[in-house]
């Protein structure tokens, strides 16, 4: 096909802004770039916002979570339930701490973790779970905690995606006992690069801020503020894992915006979801009724026995129309590294692994504008119509070396 492309749309574009603009400079104006009253603030409007007795801004939400693991102790060779269909984060700071992580197939319907699956897969070994809100539809948490409880198991959530997101009319980030968000620049809310870990352990909110800083005890930043003194100490070796005051500037006006943005999202999600219930060769993502995603992702799935081509042509299809999209995720027992270190093979977690071969996600954000919403569209459904075959069943594989 030789269409001419009309827009690109990228798969992403950040929802900052003049008033982001605005706030940034008066942090440089202020001159306190690095951690500071900023960060405070920012720490308290997050947890009241997601209902959590502490937040605890990092720099990252791989760093959120490999304090929350640091926080619970866990030691070499302890093992963590970690879904496959996740990002390398999630599983690699198991390893930072000497321990193993134990991947995880999915359930079909929500993309999130298998929890019968997860129940067969613990051993004497097993201290943690970590389940991910994947595209920002919470797992089924009450599940979780039952779990969790039967078998003697601390829970992290990887709620990376899921700001704002609810079970049960209960915010994810005061659901367990640690929970960790992301604001990367794809995130529902950006701060650049940063994220936060909320718990509801003071003792563990307490040595989270400590290794969060170099090990320094009690408010280290505060050395070289007027109220701080000269005088601090080391009581172990922590991380260099701090938030700043110039991200907590962008945090502090996002997270105003993060209700409104959310509705946006789920408008274009709606908008997706009516036009492509019509088309057979798609399945949408479904939202189970006792909770709410904060849409950070549209996975749409391709209905392969329906379709002459495969998810790739259908990237690829989409891109010559001007339309950026990616895959969440390739199952990370897939990946080199966990088949090497751990001896995964392909094989080994099948719902995962046909889900990854079917899912394409596609342009979700609050700046889109209505033309873009109606070129996704467009795209999707005459590239889906004219790639059925109301007949044949198509065979896809996984290509060798992934
Ligand atoms: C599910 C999930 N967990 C963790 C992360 C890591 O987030 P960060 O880049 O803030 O460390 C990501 C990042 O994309 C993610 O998608």
């Amino acid at each position: 096909m030789t269409s001419k492309i009309l827009h690109r749309i990228p798969f992403h574009r950040a929802a900052v802004g003049e008033e982001e603009i605005a706030a940034l400079a008066e942090v440089i104006r202020d001159g306190w770039l690095t951690m500071g009253a900023r960060t405070v603030e920012f720490e308290n409007q997050f947890a009241q916002y997601v209902g959590a007795s502490h937040a605890v801004a990092v720099s990252s939400c791989t760093a959120a979570l490999h304090l929350a693991l640091e926080a619970i102790d866990l030691q070499p060779g302890d093992e963590v339930l970690v879904p496959t269909t996740t990002f390398t984060a999630t599983a690699e700071v198991v390893v930072y701490l000497g321990g193993r992580p134990v991947l995880v197939d999915i359930d079909t319907e929500t993309l999130n973790i298998d929890l019968r699956d997860a129940e067969r897969r613990i051993t004497s070994r097993t201290r943690a779970i970590i389940p991910v809100h994947l595209a920002g539809q919470p797992c089924d948490m009450a599940e979780i905690h039952q779990l969790a409880k039967r078998r003697n198991l601390r829970i992290v959530e990887d709620a990376a995606h899921a700001l704002p997101a609810s079970y049960r009319g209960q915010p994810v980030g005061s659901l367990s006992e640690f929970t960790a968000f992301s604001f990367y620049a794809t995130k529902t809310l950006t701060t650049g690069e940063g994220g936060m870990i909320t718990t509801e352990n003071a003792a563990a909110a307490e040595r989270m801020r400590m290794m969060r800083l170099h090990g320094i005890a009690r408010d280290g930043w505060k050395r070289y503020s007027a109220e701080g003194t000269w005088y601090y100490e080391v009581q172990q070796a922590g991380y260099k894992y701090n938030f700043t005051d110039l991200q907590a500037a962008l945090g502090l006006v996002q997270l105003k915006k993060c209700d409104a943005m959310r509705e946006t999202r789920r408008r274009i999600a709606k908008r997706y979801t009516k036009a492509f219930q019509m088309v057979d060769s798609l399945e949408l993502p479904r939202v189970l009724e006792d909770r709410e995603s904060s849409w950070h992702l549209y996975i749409l799935r391709l209905a392969l026995d329906k379709l002459r081509i495969d998810r790739d042509q259908f990237i690829g299809a989409l891109n010559q129309q001007g339309i950026g999209t990616s895959v969440h995720f390739i199952p990370l027992h897939l990946q080199p590294y966990y088949r090497r270190e751990f001896g995964y093979r392909l094989g080994d977690l099948p719902n995962a692994e046909s889900q990854y071969l079917r899912s394409i996600s596609l342009p979700i954000y609050p700046t889109m504008r209505e033309e873009e919403i109606e070129q996704v569209i467009a795209a999707v459904t005459s590239i889906a119509r004219e790639a059925e075959c109301p007949s044949s069943a198509t065979q896809h594989a996984i290509t060798p070396g992934i």
